[in-house]
């Protein structure tokens, strides 16, 4: 079968496991029983699985390659574990994939081991027919909090907008900030769980979440998964976030909602200062407001007036605005 076949039945199943012979005979146009044959064919070389019988079968991805090892920090090199445990997961994949984990697999791993203060580095690896997944966790402070005591935050969950803007580090001397803000980019989903938070990545063009949960995660736990026919590249994310005559990247694209606290609104100075904390070290920054529906005209001033003519060398650009949101901020522009 081919392999563009095999993937198309992979993310149906992957979508949902019932109904997918129906689902797969009207996605290629041919008749159930041929689906079914191709889904008993896959079954039989184990590349799916399923349960049940009849209309009732219900279809899995099982986990076709798996390692998992746990490290003591001290004296680890990120090299090794991907020598190790990374690379021959993931070599038969393509060239530009294989980067990619090389990539976020190195970075996270040497987060773990420069930034956490653990005694241990903990490494899982799944590889099913449709994508590869790589969870890193350590037991040291935890990244947000880490981040909070750092810049003496209020609040751990601000730790999440500095991570989203980019070239935030807590040791400039020896690192630059860009680990998790080129890797996040990278992959088809990224996320960070630490204490009760949870930041994710999981669409480019969609802004980062910072999602609150009653479970508390000790330590900090990154979680990586790619398609394995991915055609995405390290190159093509770099280039996306960079200047062509720039080294370091200096274009951000910021979730303005992460400014907003649950239930709050977006309204004063303070908040604003809190979201362009930063902002200076990028010459584009592009504000996302998806999922903020109003803003008060304090905030507004802050940003796109006073912000903006303190900083007259960085160029703003307001995107996925709504109709208050985009009136508010041409009232204030208005006025300058
Ligand atoms: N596992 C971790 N435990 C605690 N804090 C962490 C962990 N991973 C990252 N951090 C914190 O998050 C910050 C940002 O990490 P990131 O990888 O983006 O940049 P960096 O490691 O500082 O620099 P670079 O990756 O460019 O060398 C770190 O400076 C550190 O304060
Ligand atoms: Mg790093």
């Amino acid at each position: 079968m081919e392999k563009q076949k095999i993937m198309t039945i992979a993310r149906l199943i992957r979508d949902s496991g019932s109904n997918v012979a129906a689902k797969l005979a009207e996605h290629e146009g041919v008749s159930r029983q041929a689906a079914s044959a191709w889904l008993s064919k896959l079954k039989r070389d184990g590349l799916i699985a399923s349960s049940g019988t009849g209309r009732g079968i219900s279809y899995s991805l099982p986990t076709l390659k798996y390692a998992v090892k746990e490290y003591p920090r001290e004296g680890l090199s990120e090299d090794v574990v991907w020598r190790e445990l990374g690379a021959p997961i993931v070599q038969d994949l393509s060239n530009n994939v294989r980067g990619i984990w090389h990539h976020g697999i190195t970075e996270m791993v040497n987060n773990a081991i420069d930034h956490s203060s653990s005694e241990t580095v903990h490494l899982s690896i799944y590889q099913t027919i449709l994508d590869t997944t790589v969870i890193v966790t350590d037991r040291g402070e935890g990244i947000f909090k880490k981040i909070q005591r750092a810049l003496n935050l209020y609040d751990a969950r601000e730790a999440i907008l500095e991570l989203a803007k980019g070239k935030f580090t807590t040791d400039p001397d020896n690192h630059s900030g860009e680990g998790i803000f080129f890797s996040s980019k990278m992959f088809d989903e990224f996320w960070i769980r630490s204490g009760i938070l949870r930041f994710v990545h999981d669409d480019d063009e969609a802004p980062d979440i910072l999602y609150e949960s009653d479970e508390d995660v000790v330590g900090t736990r990154v979680v990586m998964r790619l398609n394995n026919d991915s055609p995405r590249t390290t190159k093509e994310v770099f280039d996306k976030f960079a200047l062509p005559e720039d080294f370091s990247f200096a274009k951000t694209i910021v979730p303005v909602r992460l400014a907003q606290h649950e239930g709050e609104k977006l309204v004063s100075r303070s908040q604003a200062k809190r979201l362009t904390r930063r902002f200076e070290r990028f010459q584009t920054v592009v504000l996302d407001f998806t999922g903020v529906e109003e803003i008060g005209q304090a905030f507004a001033d802050e940003v796109f007036r006073v912000f903006k003519t303190a900083h007259p060398e960085i160029t703003m650009t307001p995107i996925r605005m709504s109709e208050a949101v985009q009136a508010m901020i041409r009232r204030v522009q208005i006025s300058t």
